[in-house]
């Protein structure tokens, strides 16, 4: 692709004048945005840059290694790691009112953020993956800001760092190109949305270390069913959440009493509005039946059928 080695060979360029011999500091939350400005701040600085990858123990099943595997092991980038689950778990206890979930996460993220970051010596810079689109619509009130929304990589409010911002004249379509353009996968390129707070509100109410780990299982079972039936781009964003109700079912001669789950995929073309995504009955049967039979503590699977509006994609 012409325009994209352009781009990069200039964003190269660009950032090896600003950045001179100094170090650059990068959050990275495993989504595409951030992950393409590391693997771009790499080629160009190399190990001038340090990344913080804030784990808050609200992942799906297996992301964090799949993060520090394609961009530490492929890519080389120096990241550490910060298992926060802990503190995070910590601060959740107790709190079942979604606003405050999301603000409690949001916050914990800026305060680890902060913690590592200080730890670290002589850094400059601070990158971010601000996209056009982050730029224009700042300052603009969009239904996203019915949910309290919040990136990770926040700027940490004592330090002060210039800025590095190399995607912000480009769109979410654009980035994607220019992630395959660098040689990323697509398992990133092409991640679907997962929100910051993560599967925090998956678990309707209360978070609590069983609940999540249902949430997380049977979101990997759905996730495995949609890329067997190779339906991963035709559905916008799919996973399972955890109302917290139990019902009664039968399981060989016994009666059973436990949690359902509720599936959600959607299709959408940015997020503001979506339709339920018409995934075929004999897919979704087969779904039901894993999660059912894998997954301790779940004896019933409904489908979630509501579009946006009336409903928000995620349930809380
Ligand atoms: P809703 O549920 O508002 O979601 O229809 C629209 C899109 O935004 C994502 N989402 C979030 N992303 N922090 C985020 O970074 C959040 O707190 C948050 N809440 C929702 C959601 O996954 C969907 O893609």
């Amino acid at each position: 692709d012409w325009t994209m080695d352009s781009f990069i060979d200039f964003q190269i360029a660009k950032i090896r004048e600003q950045v001179g011999d100094r170090k650059v500091l990068l959050g990275l939350s495993g989504g595409v945005d951030s992950s393409v400005v590391g693997v771009l701040l790499q080629k160009a600085i190399g190990d001038q840059l340090t990344c913080i990858f804030v784990d808050h123990g609200l992942l799906r099943k297996g992301e964090g290694d799949a993060v520090m595997e394609a961009l530490s092991g492929k890519f080389g980038l120096n990241i550490i790691r910060v298992d926060a689950k802990e503190r995070f778990f910590t601060k959740l206890h107790g709190v079942s009112d979604p606003e405050q979930k999301r603000k409690i996460i949001g916050n914990e993220f800026v305060y680890v953020f902060d913690d590592e970051a200080s730890k670290l010596e002589g850094v400059d810079f601070l990158a971010q993956g601000t996209l056009y689109t982050d730029i224009i619509e700042s300052g603009t009130k969009t239904a996203q800001t019915i949910k309290s929304h919040h990136n990770v990589g926040g700027l940490p409010e004592d330090m002060e760092f210039e800025l590095i911002e190399p995607l912000s004249t480009l769109f979410k379509d654009e980035v994607r190109s220019l992630g395959t353009t660098l040689g990323m996968p697509d398992s990133i390129v092409w991640r679907q949305p997962f929100p910051g707070p993560g599967l925090g509100i998956r678990v309707l109410g209360e978070i609590t270390d069983e609940k999540v780990e249902i949430v997380r299982e049977s979101d990997a079972i759905l996730r495995e069913e949609i890329a067997n039936h190779g339906l991963e781009r035709e559905v916008w964003q799919y996973f399972t959440v955890l109302p917290g109700i139990r019902s009664v079912g039968v399981m060989g001669d016994g009666r059973t009493y436990d949690y359902t789950i509720g599936i959600r995929a959607v299709t959408s073309i940015d997020g503001m509005t979506g339709e339920f995504a018409r995934i075929d009955w004999d897919i979704l049967q087969k779904i039901s039946t894993r999660i059912v039979n894998e997954v301790a503590h779940v004896n019933r699977v409904v489908y979630d059928i509501t579009g946006k509006p009336p409903a928000t994609i995620e349930w809380e």
